[in-house]
């Protein structure tokens, strides 16, 4: 299967990033913490260079918490700051505003020092569509937050919002558009729901997540779906199992193998078969 992914107004939503980019001091860049790889585009790199970066691992309820820390501490190594995050109930976001703070308390001292009374911190959130961009603005801004209006100086109008005393976000998140030659990364993005279900027909999808799951949590699968296979199981036999125990019927005894198919992606998403990182560092680089 070949997913063709080709994006409208990269070039226009490109350029309004770049002028973002240059308003703020910080610059957090969201993944998906089952994804943390396929869900980076590393036109970012390029784009905040000379920022001060987060990294945050959105997501991390739906992901393997001991993967999830690998991760963490791989960027950290990398030299960057990383979280761990859960943006729909807001676990760990406190550490994202009090990081960013730390990152700029050298320049804040080196101002404050040159007379500067009030410095605030800026930050804007970055990453691919579905990350979590907006649920974690709306966390963060909470109740207590107040839109400051448009600054001054600023030619087009941006709105800010203080978060706290000293810390404002800008309100539009920047939008990455997912980058990939490599249709492993494609399919990855796919099944967590990154690009858009309608470019790929579902139960060649739903083959592939069952292909993946059978290698890194064959027991989720069995355990669910109260099944029972062994590596040598084709994954069209063992969705044909789920259907099968699921009741799922077409015509006569068939397997309704779209239903089956759809399931299977809902209840992945949904984390049903438990927590599940598809990604992990040894699958990118060798110790
Ligand atoms: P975006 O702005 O980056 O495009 O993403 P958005 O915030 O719209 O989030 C996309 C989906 O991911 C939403 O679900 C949202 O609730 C969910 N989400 C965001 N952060 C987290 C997280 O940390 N954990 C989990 N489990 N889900 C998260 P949706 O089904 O599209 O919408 P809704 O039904 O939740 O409103």
């Amino acid at each position: 299967m070949n997913i063709q992914w080709y994006p409208g107004h990269m070039t226009k939503t490109r350029r309004m990033m770049a002028e973002n980019i240059s308003l703020v001091d910080v610059v957090i860049e969201l993944l998906d913490a089952r994804i943390p790889m396929s869900s980076k585009n590393p036109d970012i790199d390029k784009l905040a260079a000379n920022k001060k970066r987060i990294i945050v691992l959105n997501k991390a309820d739906l992901a393997d918490d001991e993967i999830t820390q690998q991760w963490t501490d791989y960027f950290k190594k990398e030299g960057f700051c990383a979280v761990k995050v859960d943006s729909s109930t807001g676990k760990g976001i406190n550490s994202i505003t009090e990081l960013s703070k730390e990152l700029m308390r050298e320049k804040i001292e080196r101002l404050k020092k040159r007379g500067r009374i009030f410095v605030p911190t800026r930050a804007m959130i970055v990453g691919i569509p579905n990350v979590g961009k907006s649920t974690l603005i709306n966390r963060l801004v909470g109740k207590s937050a107040a839109k400051t209006g448009d600054k001054p100086g600023i030619t087009k109008a941006k709105q800010w919002i203080r978060i706290k005393k000293d810390f404002e976000l800008l309100d539009t998140p920047g939008i990455l558009w997912p980058k990939f030659d490599d249709q492993s990364i494609g399919m990855k993005l796919a099944f967590t729901g990154a690009i858009n279900d309608n470019i790929l027909d579902e139960y060649t999808l739903a083959l592939k997540l069952t292909e993946c799951l059978k290698i890194k949590y064959p027991q989720r699968l069995k355990e669910r779906y109260s099944i029972e296979f062994n590596t040598d199981s084709t994954s069209d036999t063992i969705l044909d199992m789920i259907g099968e125990k699921r009741g799922f019927k077409a015509k006569g005894a068939e397997i309704d193998k779209k239903r089956t198919a759809e399931i299977l992606i809902d209840e992945f998403r949904g984390a049903k078969l438990g927590k599940i990182s598809l990604e992990q560092i040894s699958d990118f680089v060798s110790e």
